[in-house]
């Protein structure tokens, strides 16, 4: 059959309605090495021998380094244990040369090597001190792996009673991405080395203490409307003294107050400091917004979350005013003149401030935030302030922390979605309904959970919801931005990097093209036909699946809808069928589906269960779709704690409801009971209600389209997702625009299931110029985003 043409009809005309002129952004949280060994570009791991078993299980001062003694050299080098030897007591390592030989001392081995390039020059700083005796000379030298040097100089620390800074420049002979920075001591006696530090001279925009190159372009390539940091968790910290305080990060970087990344296992020099975000938002043209902890720390600390004593908040919230005052105030001002003294005179222009980042909204959370929100509202009227809704965009934190927001009149809440491409397709209309009257949205981290081209449409989509929505979500974030190959915590991230490669993935692709066409109003636009072809059903009817996790179990008495499943054929996993009784033998993570079950209308599921042996219990699947989606009841769950509703799509599990503490026994039958209405599902346990829940399950979006005017050129912008298999021929009608002068199409096509975390992206977005006719013709190829961007004629 033949189908009929879609068309886009676009009132370009029309008034409009605006957008938040910062709706695009990034959100940059140290994690997966993104701050050291990422876009912070000291090339020297542990550099101020601070690492320490806090930071990592094994690590130590001297993680990252070794001892070298070259031709007969002898040395004796000790850490730690002198610390109090030093004037101010700064960890440092002491160098004895006993014997000279060929020099004796210490090398880095960098984040994984050390990458050099033939011809760049390198700059290298070492904070030392001779406590006595002659001139020291200190080679320092960029080598091979083998000792071969690429270039060196000498350093001349004297004796002196202070820490003294020796720096030199040296041009790399040779490039290696795995070379070594070499220190060598060519005088006996003492000498103490507190910092040793390695830059390429060429740093983002040159800047001093700068940032990588290559990575800073990348992010700055994307044109953020604002960059939001240092997290994340890492904000708040996991315990009170873990918190990210804003103030230890300022200043000469040997004085900073470094501390342990407990949140992901790092450690955190904290040579990335507030002065240099600031200063990259104003270099890359980005708003900063930063995120401070809201006087609680991450309710994933051991013991929960923990708030900052009643007598100290005075002063947190003090800290908070401050911060908007080094950022804004006048050099008169205190901070303000501190701001200055670092170089940067000029206010930073501060708008927004994120206060707690997904907080369990429990009464000293409440109590905390108002306090500083209060003192902000009273002190800082410039702030719009953000507030939090915790770890997902559903559920009971999700709702207490809108309604708190609400209460308390906070201007913007941040709500976090790390969901499937299915949810963020289903979600299309989200923003749609919200009460205009309320706090405005920031989606601060959100991703469709791969790097595929499925999860980038997804995301595309989702960014066009929000820009039709435009007027109420003011800012969004993809999360995280950047993580380092061996060195990830998280994935799927929007950039991977290791010391020479940045690899930008398809979602970045589809950040980039979103934000470089971004538009000031969204305009009324209609689509008529679209693909065509029934889509996925919104609920399957294929069967039910029984399973475990890591568990022996035994099910027996199933019915659904009073039926017996016929056959019990099993697919997957080690399971036996005998006296009514369906055991499986294997040794756990198991699934068996039950096919031929497929009962029209609602489902009421029934069963008997018991755990024989293992370590968590049983997953009950029901509502299948032909293409494997499905809910899971998951019983006995995170190590035999809860049990949790859960819906499973595109194969990515979560949550729809909080996790409800339970245990489940060995050798005893547990009742459970599954009903599926409509869009309400309740299970029952042993005959006592446990989850109630309606998923208000729509018809994933399949061809997205939204359309906006960038005012200033006069530009018009469609944007489409063609999640289809189908290329969709459409016609592109620009009501009210008249004839235009130029139309050109920017397209990113690949496979579904292509890309991936760690490559290449399978492909880049290709510009063609069309003719410019309106209405414009174009084929939107199939799995694409497409933006087709006209100039009328004047
Ligand atoms: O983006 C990674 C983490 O996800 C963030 O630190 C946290 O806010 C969220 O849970």
């Amino acid at each position: 059959m033949k189908q009929a043409r879609t068309v886009i009809s676009v009132d370009a005309a029309a008034a409009g309605k605006a957008i938040s002129p910062d709706l695009f952004g990034v959100f940059f949280e140290d994690l997966n090495h993104a701050a050291d060994g990422g876009l912070y570009a000291e090339l020297i791991q542990n550099r101020s021998f601070s690492y320490s078993g806090a930071d990592r299980a094994g690590w130590h001062a001297l993680t990252a380094w070794e001892p070298v003694c070259r031709g007969g050299g002898e040395a004796h080098l000790t850490v730690g244990e002198d610390r109090a030897q030093a004037p101010d007591s700064r960890p440092h390592v002491e160098l004895r040369v006993s014997r000279l030989g060929g020099g004796a001392g210490l090398r880095n081995g960098g984040f994984d090597g050390i990458p050099v390039t033939a011809r760049e020059r390198y700059v290298i700083r070492v904070l030392a001190l001779r406590p006595a005796g002659p001139p020291a000379a200190l080679t320092v030298r960029l080598e091979s792996t083998s000792g071969t040097a690429y270039g060196e100089a000498v350093l001349v620390p004297v004796a002196s009673d202070e820490w003294t800074w020796y720096t030199a420049t040296v041009e790399a002979s040779r490039t290696d991405p795995d070379a070594r920075l070499t220190v060598l001591a060519h005088t006996t006696g003492v000498l103490r080395l507190a910092l040793v530090s390695l830059f390429p001279e060429r740093t983002f925009l040159n800047r001093p203490n700068g940032l990588r190159a290559d990575l800073a372009q990348a992010i700055a390539d994307l044109e953020p409307k604002f960059v939001r940091f240092p997290g994340g968790c890492l904000a708040h910290g996991l315990g009170l003294d873990n918190m990210y305080r804003w103030k230890d990060t300022l200043g000469p970087v040997e004085e900073r107050g470094q501390q342990p990344n407990l949140c992901w296992g790092y450690h955190q020099s904290m040579g990335l400091g507030y002065f240099e975000y600031f200063q990259f938002c104003e270099d890359i043209g980005a708003k900063p917004l930063p995120v401070v902890a809201a006087g609680v720390c991450c309710q994933n600390t051991p013991g929960g979350q923990h708030a900052i004593d009643e007598k100290d908040m005075p002063a947190y919230v003090r800290d908070v005013l401050d911060l908007v005052e080094y950022a804004n105030g006048p050099v008169t001002s205190t901070w303000g003149a501190i701001r200055a003294a670092a170089g940067h005179p000029e206010p930073f222009g501060l708008q927004y401030l994120g206060v707690g980042n997904e907080d369990q909204i429990t009464p000293e959370f409440r109590e905390r935030f108002a306090l500083i929100h209060t003192a902000l509202r009273k002190h800082c009227p410039e702030i719009s302030v953000i507030g939090t809704t915790g770890p997902s965009p559903t559920g009971t934190e999700w709702e207490r922390g809108w309604e708190f927001a609400r209460d308390l009149g906070v201007d913007i809440v941040d709500e976090h979605a790390y969901k499937s491409p299915r949810w963020f397709l289903e979600n299309t209309h989200r923003f749609d309904t919200l009460d205009r009257s309320g706090p405005k949205v920031y989606a601060g981290e959100y991703a469709a959970r791969g790097n595929s081209m499925r999860c980038a449409l997804a995301e595309a989509a989702y960014m066009m919801a929000m820009e039709r929505a435009g007027d109420v979500v003011q800012l969004s974030s993809y999360a995280p931005l950047l993580a380092r190959q061996g060195g990830t915590q998280w994935v799927p991230d929007l950039i991977y990097f290791d010391n020479t490669t940045v690899h930008r993935t398809l979602n970045y692709h589809v950040q980039r093209m979103h934000s470089v066409n971004f538009g000031d109003t969204s305009l009324p636009t209609r689509l008529i036909g679209g693909p065509s072809g029934p889509g996925e059903p919104v609920i399957g009817r294929e069967g039910i699946s029984l399973g475990t996790c890591a568990t022996q179990a035994e099910f027996a008495g199933i019915l659904v809808a009073d039926r017996s499943p016929e056959g019990w054929q099993h697919r997957t996993g080690d399971w036996q069928v005998a006296g009514g009784v369906l055991r499986q033998s294997g040794d756990g993570d198991a699934l068996t589906v039950l096919d031929a079950v497929a009962p029209a209308g609602d489902c009421v599921l029934t069963l008997r269960a018991r755990r024989t042996g293992g370590a968590e219990g049983f997953v009950i699947g029901f509502g299948l779709t032909p293409s494997g989606d499905h809910y899971r009841w998951n019983l006995g769950g995170w190590k035999n704690r809860s049990l949790t509703l859960q819906r499973c799509d595109d194969g990515f599990v979560h949550d729809l409801a909080d996790p409800v503490p339970t245990v489940i026994e060995n050798d005893r039958w547990y009742d459970l009971r599954i009903e599926l209405r409509g869009d309400r599902i309740r299970c029952l346990l042993d005959g006592k209600l446990v989850h109630d829940v309606t998923d208000e399950r729509h018809a994933p979006e399949r061809f997205a389209v939204s359309s906006v005017r960038h005012s200033r050129s006069g530009d018009l912008i469609v944007k489409t997702v063609n999640t289809t298999p189908t290329p969709v021929a459409a016609t592109l009608r620009l009501a009210g625009a008249g004839q235009l002068a130029r139309v050109t199409a920017t397209t990113l096509a690949a496979d579904p299931d292509s890309g991936e975390p760690f490559a290449p992206a399978p492909a880049a977005p290709t510009t063609e110029v069309l003719p410019a006719s309106n209405p414009v013709e174009y084929l939107f190829p199939p799995h694409s985003f497409t933006v087709v961007r006209a100039a009328p004629r004047r």
